[in-house]
C-alpha cells in the first residue's frame, strides 16, 4: 500500500519523530482516534481501517472534508491548478485577504476555501499557520518563485485513504472528539506544547494552556480507566511530568522544525507516554 503524507506543514508535524512514535503505538487496537490531527502525520503512517480523526481549526477539517469527496476533490484540485499558475507575491497577498471580509468569506464555497488553505501553506513564509485575535492568516509571503500544491501524487493517495476506509472527519474540543471511544481503541494525542517558559501557546484564535493540558490528562485519564490504548506526546516539561507520573513516560530527542527565529532551531526533549508497554517499545528501552 502507497502511503500518504501531510498535505500541509504544520506546526509541531511528526514526521521526524514518526518512527520513534512507531515503536509505542500498540500491537493490535480497534478504532484509531486522533483528536488533535494537524498534518496527521502518524494518521497516514498507520493508515487505519477505522478511524475518528479531528482538529478544532475549522479551515483545516474543511481540507479533509474536501480531499474525501471526490466531486469536492476534482474542483479543488482545479483551483490549486488556478493557484499555482497565477503564483506571485501580489497574488498571495489577495488570496490572503480574502478573510478579511468575514461576510464575503464565509460564504466562500467549501473547495475554494480548503485550495486557499493549501495554497497559502505552500507559499507563506516557513509553512505555518497563523492568525490574529480576528482569525485572519497573517503570514507573509514566503518568497517562493514557484508553488507545488500536489507534491506529486499525494494528494491523490490521501483521498483513496480518506474514501475507501471508514474514517469519520470532526471539528470539535478534544474531549467531545473522544466521547464514543471504547476499549480497546487506541487514542493518540497530539496537544499544542506545553512550555516551562511561556504561560500560553495559540494555534488557533484560542489558546492551549495550563488548564486546558490539565484537562487533556484527565481526560488521558478516564479513557486508560475505560480500557483504551492512550498515547501522547509533548514537551519534557514540569507539568506534563507531574500529569502523567502514573504513567509510562518516554524522553525521546526531537529536532523543532517550525520556529521562526532560526536561532532556535535545534534539539528539543520530548516525551511519549503510554498507559500501556508494548514489546518493541520496551526493547528500545534496555
Ligand atoms: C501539535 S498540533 C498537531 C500536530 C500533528 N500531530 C501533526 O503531525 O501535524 C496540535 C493541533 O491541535 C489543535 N487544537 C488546539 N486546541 C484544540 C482543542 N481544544 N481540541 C482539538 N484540537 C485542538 C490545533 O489546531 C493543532 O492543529
Amino acid at each position: 500500500m502507497i502511503k500518504g503524507k501531510p498535505f500541509v506543514k504544520w506546526a509541531g508535524g511528526k514526521r521526524q519523530i514518526i518512527d520513534k512514535l512507531k515503536k509505542y503505538i500498540p500491537d493490535e487496537f480497534d478504532t484509531y482516534y486522533e483528536p488533535f490531527v494537524g498534518g496527521g502525520a502518524l494518521l497516514f503512517e498507520l493508515s487505519p481501517k477505522k478511524a475518528v480523526i479531528n482538529d478544532s481549526n475549522k479551515e483545516l477539517m474543511n481540507v479533509y472534508e474536501c480531499i474525501k469527496d471526490e466531486k469536492k476533490f476534482e474542483a479543488m484540485c482545479r483551483e490549486l491548478n488556478h493557484h499555482e499558475t497565477e503564483h506571485s507575491e501580489e497574488y498571495y497577498y489577495k488570496i490572503r485577504n480574502l478573510d478579511r471580509d468575514k461576510k464575503k468569506f464565509n460564504k466562500l464555497i467549501d473547495y475554494k476555501r480548503a485550495a486557499r488553505t493549501i495554497y497559502l501553506n505552500k507559499a507563506c513564509f516557513n509553512g505555518l499557520y497563523r492568525v490574529n485575535s480576528k482569525n485572519e492568516f497573517n503570514v507573509p509571503f514566503g518568497k517562493k518563485n514557484k508553488v507545488n500544491t500536489y507534491e506529486g501524487q499525494n494528494l491523490g493517495i490521501i483521498c483513496g485513504y480518506l474514501n475507501y476506509n471508514d474514517v469519520k472527519l470532526l471539528s470539535v474540543d478534544f474531549e467531545e472528539a473522544v466521547k464514543d471511544a471504547k476499549k480497546g481503541d487506541f487514542i493518540y494525542f497530539d496537544p499544542p506544547y506545553d512550555s516551562d517558559t511561556s504561560i500560553f501557546n495559540s494555534y488557533t484564535e484560542n489558546g492551549f494552556g495550563k488548564e486546558e493540558q490539565k484537562r487533556l490528562a484527565k481526560v488521558f485519564k478516564e479513557l486508560s480507566d475505560r480500557g483504551c490504548y492512550v498515547m501522547l506526546s509533548n514537551h519534557n516539561t514540569t507539568l506534563v511530568n507531574e500529569l502523567y507520573k502514573n504513567f509510562n513516560i518516554h524522553v525521546i530527542e526531537a529536532k523543532r522544525n517550525i520556529n521562526s527565529n532560526g536561532k532556535k532551531r535545534g534539539k528539543v526533549e520530548e516525551v511519549i507516554i503510554t498507559n500501556f508497554e508494548n514489546k518493541r517499545g520496551f526493547e528500545e528501552e534496555i
